[in-house]
């Protein structure tokens, strides 16, 4: 199946099993904004306990902290957001849409990029078994052609995009011809820079309102509680500062779901080092970070780093994790050594003295700070794009299975009664009532058990347990593994315990001590 069919599926596999609902759906949607359904929330709640014990549980020296929403505005100023958190955008004339003039230019080179794949696919089916594939790309004359203008594109967008040149960006949309896709025009404006932060007004006007944003990262609110968290919890250096919260981008392009979303959660982790030890610790946070994602067990080989050629100005060093998702390699984690932009900047922006005394060093200075940052959004797509597979069975039978990591499953198991008399839905609900104070669990009595299997594969829930009259008679039960399918008699004495075995956190997190 092609990889946009996919993508297609699982969007809408989570609308239809409660995962994922566009936002204000009776009132035709609102762009970019989507609401998480009874099963998403489930799944997506799972991901911010794995993240928060990992964080919280596996290191002493890191600690939580929920901090507002709404912030001093000049915090914004502070953080280089109000004056440098842009897009670069540009309107057709004639469909009067805007774009984000990098964004239709990745487009053009995926383009360029898609038809040096056709040629490589059209020699393979020519050449057959022989096919050489790098050989081919090396060789090929038309090949080359087409992979020497692609970098040339390439090269001369990175250097606009690297320089903030607008007219150079407008410059490379004309002179690659690229056409609005809703006028089929090149009938461009300037390009020009448009700020991604949303602002509203705190307070009356009367009282003379204050312009605030809505945060576009939570990192912030992590450095202005640097000192309450750093006195308060008597914490040492190194140490770090755990959030997960809401964020809020205006987002032109947003595409691709939930991959870019004007509302979104991120969880981040600022951790506090000396001056001159950064890079060591980014490279141990890049480590520990790729761990806890392959832990998972989606696939070790749908992970890599990308480092980042063009650093911010506040950076020394940048990475971002990229995942595997049906649209090709996409970020959705970055890691960042942050020098110590951001608590200098609040100093000398709030006129506050932002230092830490080293009892070891006996000298004051301003930490650095090494960033972990994931978007929970895009971890959820990432599990969800991992887990979706249709599978064909014995008998011509076909099923939809959420192969979900057992610990992040909406549902732990299903308890369904064979038949829906003879005292068989009494004996399903008394397993549920043993069984509830640890897993979330679900009854289902309708439709044949076939029909109920496939319900829960759907959702992935690792287990299904099947109540029959035997059941009455010796307290055994058929467990069901979603993955193989097979099925166990067991004791329902022992459902605790076979279910803790798949489904536990605590495994799950010893998991990334041991890889
Ligand atoms: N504090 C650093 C920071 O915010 P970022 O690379 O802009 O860095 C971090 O964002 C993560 O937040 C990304 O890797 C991504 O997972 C998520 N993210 C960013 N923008 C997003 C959006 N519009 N929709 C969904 N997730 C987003």
């Amino acid at each position: 199946m092609a990889q946009e069919d996919v993508f297609k599926k699982i969007v809408s596999h989570c609308k239809e099993y409660g995962f994922v609902f566009p936002s204000s759906e009776i009132y035709d949607g609102l762009a970019a904004v989507y609401d998480y359904g009874q099963m998403g929330v489930e799944l997506k709640n799972n991901i911010k306990r794995y993240w928060w014990d990992s964080m919280t549980l596996l290191h002493e020296n890191i600690v939580g902290i929920d901090s507002a929403i709404f912030m001093h505005p000049t915090i914004w100023k502070a953080s280089g957001h109000v004056d440098a958190f842009n897009d670069p955008l540009i309107d057709n004339r004639d469909s009067k849409k805007r774009y984000r003039a990098d964004v239709l230019i990745e487009d053009c080179i995926a383009k360029m990029d898609e038809k040096i794949d056709k040629e490589v696919e059209k020699a393979r089916k020519r050449f057959g078994e022989q096919f050489d594939e790098a050989m081919f790309r090396a060789t090929n004359p038309r090949v080359q052609e087409h992979i020497a203008k692609r970098d040339a594109l390439h090269a001369r967008y990175a250097k606009a995009m690297n320089d903030m040149d607008l007219d150079e960006l407008r410059q490379i949309i004309i002179d690659n011809e690229i056409v609005c896709p809703i006028s089929g025009t090149k009938n461009w404006t300037d390009v020009r820079q448009f700020n991604l932060m949303f602002s509203t007004e705190m307070g009356s006007t009367a009282d003379g309102a204050m312009k605030v944003y809505l945060r576009p990262e939570t990192a912030q609110g992590i450095f202005v509680n640097f000192l309450n968290v750093q006195k308060t919890g008597r914490m040492r250096i190194p140490f770090g500062i755990a959030q997960i919260g809401k964020a809020f981008r205006n987002e032109i392009v947003a595409r691709q779901f939930i991959f870019r979303m004007r509302e979104f959660e991120q969880m981040e982790m600022q951790f506090f080092v000396r001056p001159g030890e950064e890079l060591q610790w980014f490279a141990k946070w890049k480590e520990i970070r790729l761990r806890w994602h392959k832990a998972l067990g989606l696939g070790d080989e749908k992970y890599r780093f990308h480092d980042h050629e063009k650093l911010a100005h506040y950076a020394n060093a940048a990475t971002d994790i990229e995942f595997e998702m049906p649209f090709g390699f996409k970020e959705v984690e970055g890691i960042h050594s942050r020098t110590n932009f951001d608590l200098g900047n609040h100093e000398k922006y709030s006129g506050k003295k932002i230092q830490y005394f080293d009892p070891e060093l006996k000298e004051s200075y301003t930490p650095y700070v090494i960033e972990t940052s994931i978007g929970v959004d895009r971890m959820f797509l990432s599990v969800m794009a991992a887990a979706y597979a249709e599978e064909n069975l014995d008998g011509g039978e076909t099923r939809v299975v959420l192969r979900l990591p057992a610990a992040l499953a909406p549902v732990k198991a299903a308890v369904l009664p064979l038949v829906r008399k003879d005292g068989l839905p009494e004996k399903a609900e008394e397993i549920i009532r043993m069984l509830r104070y640890d897993y979330r669990c679900q009854y289902d009595e309708k439709d044949s058990i076939g029909k109920r299997y496939r319900r829960q594969d759907a959702i992935g829930t690792p287990y299904c347990i099947t109540v029959d009259h035997q059941t009455l008679e010796d307290n055994t039960v058929t467990l069901r593994d979603r993955d193989s399918m097979e099925q166990t008699r067991v004791a329902i004495a022992d459902l605790k315990s076979l279910i803790g075995e798949k489904v536990s956190f605590s495994k799950l997190l010893q998991k990334i001590a041991e890889d």
